[in-house]
């Protein structure tokens, strides 16, 4: 047992402390970690107080007796920077997005109560690829966090999807011979075409699913249902 934010959470053995966490309903920001893959840790949206360090709740162990602190004034402006800085680094026009109301960077932007940029937008315009029949990338909505990559190469047995490049030119790419993604055997009933937490891997039909109000974070913060996913159709994760 380990107290989050003054609660008592139990674990099993291997748990980390965003997974105990989930497992007992309650939620820590995260955008890289999903419960089915291995953790990446690089999104640093779960980090926590752990005796006075901070560390990614998503990597970091389980113990009996650790005092975790989550929801405070410090963690939550952090949280909130790091979005902001997610929001400049790719071009995020929420109104105009196919996943509008269904997207963990938009929810988690209005849960920490993001007004504005804070940050110059950097405006990328990275190469679009609609090479596939049925689906389209938007690299500028990336967010690197590696779900597609790793559901690919762990679930789909494919590695299609991976990171390519360093620093501000790390961009989501395709393993093919000319690296486009109609060049590869991925498809519409892979995992990692679903698994994408923001609009960067769209289907090319059946877009605009449900209508404005009707969709996942439309009427209930991610805080409180962010044990849910678009992927799995709005079920709780396991
Ligand atoms: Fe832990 Fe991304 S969820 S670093």
């Amino acid at each position: 047992m380990f107290q989050l934010d003054g609660n008592p959470i139990a674990f099993s053995k291997g748990d980390s402390i965003l997974q105990a966490a989930h497992k007992a309903g309650y939620y820590i920001p995260h955008l890289c970690f999903h419960p089915d893959f291995k953790a990446h840790g690089s999104c640093r949206l779960c980090v926590v107080d752990v005796k006075g360090k901070t560390v990614s709740a998503c990597t970091q162990p389980a113990e009996d007796k650790l005092e975790v602190y989550s929801d405070t004034a410090e963690l939550r402006q952090s949280r909130l920077r790091l979005i902001q800085l997610l929001f400049a680094e790719g071009n995020h026009y929420c109104p105009s997005c196919e996943v509008s109301g269904n997207c963990q960077l938009q929810a988690l932007a209005y849960d920490l109560g993001m007004t504005h940029y804070h940050y110059d937008p950097f405006s990328p315009l990275r190469q679009q690829d609609g090479s596939h029949s049925q689906l389209f990338i938007d690299q500028d909505r990336c967010i690197q966090c590696d779900l597609c990559g790793r559901a690919s190469q762990e679930q789909d047995l494919k590695s299609v999807y991976l990171l390519a490049g360093r620093g501000q030119d790390t961009h989501l790419a395709f393993r093919s011979h000319n690296g486009q993604l109609g060049s590869t055997n991925a498809s519409m009933d892979d995992r990692a075409a679903h698994i994408c937490p923001v609009g960067c891997i769209l289907p090319k039909a059946g877009n605009y699913p449900d209508i404005a109000g009707e969709r996942l974070y439309d009427k209930i913060p991610i805080h409180t249902q962010g044990n849910h996913r678009r992927d799995e159709g709005g079920q709780d994760e396991p």
